[in-house]
């Protein structure tokens, strides 16, 4: 077989060894769906809130256009935690979009915990202080919801800001924070992550991949 026809051949091999997907917020504004399902792209993330007050406000169109055009999806919430608590930010974001459905296009909400993006990197919290943070909110969000939130960070911020705390692998699914060609070293008890993400040239917003089948995906989306 000529190199470029073997080349051809295994694309879609290659391609479909992981799922691709994306997470947007409002700097995405309205988002073309259908272009993104188009692209192969099988789920979504959308940002519903960040800290207690801020809501996103291109939320429906994104978290509502994603399922219509047959993507599963969820909502996340960037934490902001020196401005409430953990269990005020959870309900919070439960209250606007972050909630979960075992319809099978529905993701566990994710919390997006990592640098500040405006002052002290790990936002002025001790480790201890954030560690029982993290757990205030994810108590709350998993009474409310029955799942554990999904947690977004990067294996520097959580080293950093949490002391590298293993003790939330146990029962959170992660979603890290890597631009590069491997995924490398994940925070501390995790022996595997749910997703990727490996870049912020996603079109739009970042790029994504699961870490698994499509199978595994939509096990992940029903719960149980
Ligand atoms: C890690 O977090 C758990 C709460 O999820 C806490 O009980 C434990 O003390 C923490 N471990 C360390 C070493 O801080």
């Amino acid at each position: 077989m000529h190199i470029s026809a073997l080349l051809a051949f295994l694309a879609p091999i290659v391609a479909n060894a992981a799922l691709p997907g994306i997470d947007v917020s409002s700097w995405q504004g309205n988002v073309d769906w259908a272009g993104v399902a188009s692209r192969g792209n099988k789920f979504a993330y959308v940002k519903a809130t960040e800290g207690g007050t801020y809501k996103n406000p291109y939320f429906a169109q994104q978290y509502n256009g994603a399922y219509s055009a047959g993507l599963i999806r969820g909502a996340y919430h960037f934490a902001q935690p020196a401005s409430s608590s953990g269990a005020t930010q959870a309900n919070f974001f439960v209250a606007n979009g972050g909630g979960w459905s075992s319809d099978g296009k529905t993701l566990p909400g994710a919390l997006d915990i990592e640098y500040n993006p405006s002052g002290a990197t790990c936002y002025g919290l001790s480790q201890s202080a954030m560690v029982s943070w993290i757990s205030d909110f994810s108590k709350t969000y998993l009474s409310k919801t029955g799942r554990y939130p999904v947690i977004y960070t990067t294996t520097d911020w959580w080293t950093t800001c949490t002391g590298n705390n293993a003790s939330f692998a146990a029962n959170h699914p992660l979603w890290v924070a890597r631009y590069a060609s491997a995924v490398g070293t994940l925070p501390a008890g995790w022996s595997y992550h749910s997703i990727w993400q490996n870049s912020d040239q996603g079109n739009p917003g970042d790029s994504n991949i699961w870490n698994g089948d499509a199978t595994g995906l939509s096990k992940f989306a029903k719960g149980g």
